[in-house]
């Protein structure tokens, strides 16, 4: 399968999480080795579609007043629909790549503002919603054109309820990054990130991972594990030399993440919310899990 993110991992511009390919095919464009890419969303999310079609297998009360913690947030636009959406108490986004964190809070300044405009119930200015629609396309649409008349999605989240609520940080979930003293969470995703861990940290950064996120959450809290098939690994297996050689050495594929979670990390069970979704474009139909601690 070829896979949409390997297609456009040449957007990323340089930074120190991204490598140049020197061959004649890539021609010194850079690769994001962490699956980093910018306008991640772009091309992730269909153009016509209101929302990423995750966003709806999510369920309310995973999130409605919870403290949660989104890993490999990227840009930030599931982290922030997620809040605007279901209204967390608070939503950490972590990601690698200070760039994508800049983008991120960049993001968040402008649906922010857009919110504000739409809930003091000024129609949001031409301008302004096509500078969105030209972040990270119709994702960032979904976020901003949302009306006070849809609130069934919405509840009480105005613009600058979003700062309170939604934060990011830049960090490397697996090697370094902690969470504030005490801080527990009731909620931890991890979309789309495992294939890039278990690239470059090979098996035992997949483990590291999996056990972090059991001790970050509280007792009853949910883990949301979104794995990238194993037959995609292939696509990104060179972008390093250390990646190559991991990718040769993995014992564990994502099949087995299921049994692992529950009999050694100790979840005690699992929802598969695969079967109620739809409208993923090709390459994305990938399973998501939920695992209660
Ligand atoms: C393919 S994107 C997925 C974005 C988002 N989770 C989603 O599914 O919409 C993977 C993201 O994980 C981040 N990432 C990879 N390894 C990471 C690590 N060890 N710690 C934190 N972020 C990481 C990358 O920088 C990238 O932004």
């Amino acid at each position: 399968m070829v896979e949409e993110e390997n297609k456009n991992e040449d957007k990323t511009r340089e930074n120190p999480c991204t490598t140049k390919q020197s061959s004649k095919k890539r021609n010194r464009k850079e690769v994001a080795i962490f699956g980093n890419y910018r306008n991640y969303y772009g091309y992730r999310v269909d153009h016509d579609l209101e929302e990423d079609p995750r966003m709806k297998v999510l369920k309310r009360d995973w999130f409605e007043g919870k403290k949660c913690l989104d890993i490999g947030c990227n840009s930030g636009l599931i982290t922030i629909s997620i809040a605007k959406k279901f209204g967390c108490q608070s939503i950490l986004g972590v990601d690698i790549d200070g760039d994508r964190i800049e983008d991120a809070h960049w993001t968040l300044r402008k649906v922010a503002k857009m919110s504000a405009r739409i809930l003091s119930s000024k129609k949001p200015k031409r301008a302004d919603a096509e500078l969105f629609n030209g972040l990270e396309n119709h994702t960032s649409a979904s976020l901003t054109e949302v009306t006070p008349q849809k609130s069934v999605d919405t509840p009480c989240l105005q613009g600058n309820d979003l700062f309170d609520i939604v934060s990011f940080q830049k960090g490397n979930f697996v090697q370094n990054w902690r969470p504030p003293q005490d801080t527990y969470y009731h909620t931890i995703l991890c979309l789309s990130v495992t294939k890039w861990i278990h690239l470059n940290w090979g098996d035992e950064g997949l483990i590291t991972l999996f056990w972090k996120v059991w001790k970050l959450l509280q007792p009853g809290g949910v883990f949301i594990l979104e794995p990238q098939p194993w037959s995609s690994y292939k696509n990104n297996r060179l972008v390093t030399e250390t990646a190559a050689t991991n990718y040769k050495t993995i014992q564990i594929p994502p099949e087995d993440f299921q049994d692992i979670l529950l009999d050694k990390i100790g979840f005690r069970r699992v929802d598969n919310l695969t079967s109620t979704l739809s409208g993923s474009k090709t390459g994305f139909n990938r399973p998501i899990l939920a695992f209660w601690k």
